[in-house]
């Protein structure tokens, strides 16, 4: 029986095999991963083997249960006549009929007292062996792996069905890449009024110049000298000169005065690009500039 097991087993991962080998030789290249003539080819060999192995196993057990038969004749029926029991025999006998505990059961285990049942007949002077078959749990778990690995190999390898380890891990990082540049896109437009800080980087100040250039130079001048609108160059602010309160005046303007509101046309992260432009004109002293407006702050 062990040998049929084994051979079971080996048969199962040599068919892969087989198959792996036959496969990049024979896909037609245009077609895709469609059934081949060498897939069916191996799916029917693979269906025969697993019917003749099942056919061998019931042989086997055939010829051993003859075989268990013929070596243990039946033993003639006692011949004492059935007589009925007295009560306390039928108590004791209940007694020692303790139901096995379920363990037993599930582990296929015999008590220690029905050991000698299992005494093969089979007698190596003088040593003797038990008939302690493998539980059926395990075994329906053993038949169960390869009925696993077969469907296993048949929807990854065989038919694509599902995606294999290293594609899965591509997929997932290309996700987690876009999940993270969009969320890094929306935290720099989370920012608002209280939370806008200043910065020196070159590539926010260059932003900030290019939308200065096309948004606010009609009226604060191309320097930011001061057109219509004040000098932004100077210290003097009428709304504040800090980077909160120049993002704050960007983005609701000063509706009577003739700062535009600029919250529907620049995002967030404009807003604050082009403040951060505003605050690096400091002191630059631009020819024409505007009169101070405001107070001096800084
Ligand atoms: C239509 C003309 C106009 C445009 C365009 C304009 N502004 Fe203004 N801006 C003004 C006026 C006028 C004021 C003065 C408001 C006041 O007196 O309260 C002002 C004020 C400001 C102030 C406050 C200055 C202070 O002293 O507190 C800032 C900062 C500012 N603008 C930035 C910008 C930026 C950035 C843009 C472009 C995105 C822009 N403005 C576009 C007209 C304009």
């Amino acid at each position: 029986m062990k040998r049929i097991h084994t051979f079971m087993l080996s048969a199962f991962i040599a068919v892969p095999a087989f198959g792996q080998e036959a496969a990049p030789s024979d896909t037609v290249p245009d077609s895709g991963p469609a059934l081949t003539n060498t897939t069916i080819m191996i799916l029917i060999l693979l269906a025969f083997m697993i019917l003749m192995l099942f056919v061998a196993r019931a042989l086997l057990k055939a010829a051993q249960a003859i075989e268990h038969a013929a070596l243990n004749p039946q033993k003639p029926a006692s011949a004492e006549p059935a007589r009925m029991l007295e009560y306390a025999e039928w108590v004791a006998l209940k007694k020692a009929k303790k139901a096995p505990p379920i363990w037993n059961k599930v582990l296929g285990l015999k008590p220690i007292e029905e050991e000698s049942s299992l005494l093969l007949e089979e007698n190596y002077d003088g040593i003797t062996e038990l008939n302690n078959p493998t539980p059926a749990w395990f075994m329906g778990l053993f038949y169960a792996t390869i009925v696993f690995a077969v469907v296993y190999l048949l929807s990854y390898h065989v038919f694509d069905l599902g995606k294999l380890q290293e594609e899965e891990y591509r997929t997932e990082m290309a996700k987690a890449k876009s999940d993270h540049e969009t969320f890094l896109a929306n935290a720099a437009n989370a920012v608002d009024e209280t939370t806008v800080t200043e910065s020196h980087e070159a590539d926010v100040i260059a932003t900030g110049q290019n939308l200065f250039a096309a948004n606010c130079a009609p009226c604060h001048g191309d320097k930011g000298q001061g057109v219509v609108g004040p000098n932004l160059t100077d210290d003097y602010w009428i709304h504040g000169g800090k980077i909160n309160d120049i993002f704050k005046t960007i983005k609701y303007g000063v509706a009577d005065k003739g700062m535009i509101s600029w919250e529907s046309k620049l995002t967030p992260k404009q807003i604050a690009s082009v403040a951060n432009f505003i605050l690096s004109l400091k002191g630059t002293n631009p020819a024409g500039a505007k009169a101070p407006q405001g107070d001096k702050e800084g």
